[in-house]
């Protein structure tokens, strides 16, 4: 809640209005990152936020890490024949913005 009426970005907030503070594009930062909409799996340096930083970082991060390191090379042998099968659908929440659904098809 803010406690004292400022402005950002231009736009007024008002004593005891509550406030949600988002990052807008992040690990996709243009301003950051070369090509920020290309899955580039090499980038380096990669000073990406998706896990948080500092005391609160999140300790989830070595799992999920764990996750494309055991499904990407499945996924390779089969990159030729990825296709696109579909309408992709992202999750409807401003926070969370993954994907609901991925529609994939393999030549293979
Ligand atoms: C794509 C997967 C994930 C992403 C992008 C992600 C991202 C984040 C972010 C941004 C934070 C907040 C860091 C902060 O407050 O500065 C966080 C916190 C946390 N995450 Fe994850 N996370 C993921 C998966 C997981 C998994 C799989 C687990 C557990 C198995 C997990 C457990 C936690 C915990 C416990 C915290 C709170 C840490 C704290 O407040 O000290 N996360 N995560």
């Amino acid at each position: 809640m803010c406690v004292r009426a400022t402005e950002l970005a231009g736009a007024p907030i008002a004593t005891g209005d509550t406030v949600t503070v988002l990052l807008g594009s992040a690990c996709r930062d243009g301003a950051r990152f070369p090509a920020p909409d290309a899955l580039r799996l090499d980038r380096h340096p990669n000073p990406h936020l998706a896990f948080g930083r500092g005391p609160h970082a999140c300790l989830g991060q070595p799992l999920h890490l764990a996750q494309p390191r055991a499904t990407l090379p499945h996924l390779s042998r089969h990159q030729a024949g990825l296709r696109l099968a579909g309408t992709p659908h992202r999750e409807p929440n401003p926070v969370l913005r993954g994907l609901i659904s991925l529609p994939l098809s393999t030549a293979a």
